[in-house]
């Protein structure tokens, strides 16, 4: 399972790297607008810290336009992944973007035929958004099931990335469920890596260390 961290701040991206979690970064244009920084420099940094798929947005509504924004992003780094938003539009962009072998991840996607549509146009990539669909009120994880059976059943090569992820056990259900790759906010990963058990174990453990006789 690989683990991408879902920020655009560089900090918590070094701090993740630095720990050897992270497999990829996502972001989108919530996330940018966030660091207050200017975009291109931005997505270079991020780039340059991890050696690994960088999903960035494009933000055209009419294919032609997305894909010429698509060109225009994918030449800031090797590593860029091209989102590109789960419509109409957007799967003529993925058709196109594919043939001339630029990476995409479908976004904004909510329902398993969504997601079938987006393995059909070749997206490398398709992102359920989980915890957006949890706050309406349908189990987000149960879309995931879904779409992990379809694409199994035809053998689709589309990445499920398990998108919108909010707490330790999503990530959790996603690695039960087999999700190639959870994409995940630096504080989720915080708490995947902590336990009350373990806190209390390593004190009392120095506390008796300090009681042993050392020559
Ligand atoms: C994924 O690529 C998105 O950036 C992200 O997971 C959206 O999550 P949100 O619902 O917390 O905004």
């Amino acid at each position: 399972m690989k683990f991408f961290i879902d920020t655009a701040n560089v900090e918590e991206i070094r701090k993740a790297h630095d720990m050897g979690l992270i497999d990829g970064v996502t972001t989108n244009p919530t996330l940018i607008s966030k660091e207050g920084r200017d975009f291109r420099p931005l997505v270079s940094e991020i780039c340059e810290i991890v050696d690994g798929p960088v999903s960035v947005e494009a933000v055209s509504a009419k294919s032609e336009d997305l894909v010429a924004e698509a060109r225009t992003l994918s030449e800031i780094h090797e590593n860029i992944v091209v989102k590109i938003p789960m419509t109409f539009e957007g799967l003529r962009a993925v058709r196109i973007l594919t043939s001339e072998g630029i990476a995409t991840n479908v976004t904004l996607i909510f329902s398993p035929t969504q997601a079938l549509l987006a393995a059909k146009a070749g997206a490398t990539y398709a992102s359920p958004f989980i915890g957006r669909l949890d706050d309406v009120s349908h189990v987000g994880m149960d879309l995931v099931e879904q779409i992990i059976a379809i694409y199994d059943n035809y053998d689709f090569n589309t990445l499920v990335i398990v998108a919108s992820i909010r707490n330790p056990i999503h990530v959790l259900e996603a690695a039960l469920m087999g999700a190639d790759i959870a994409t995940i906010p630096y504080t989720v990963l915080e708490q995947l890596a902590k336990h009350p058990l373990t806190d209390v174990g390593v004190e009392r453990f120095l506390d008796d260390w300090k009681k042993i006789p050392k020559k």
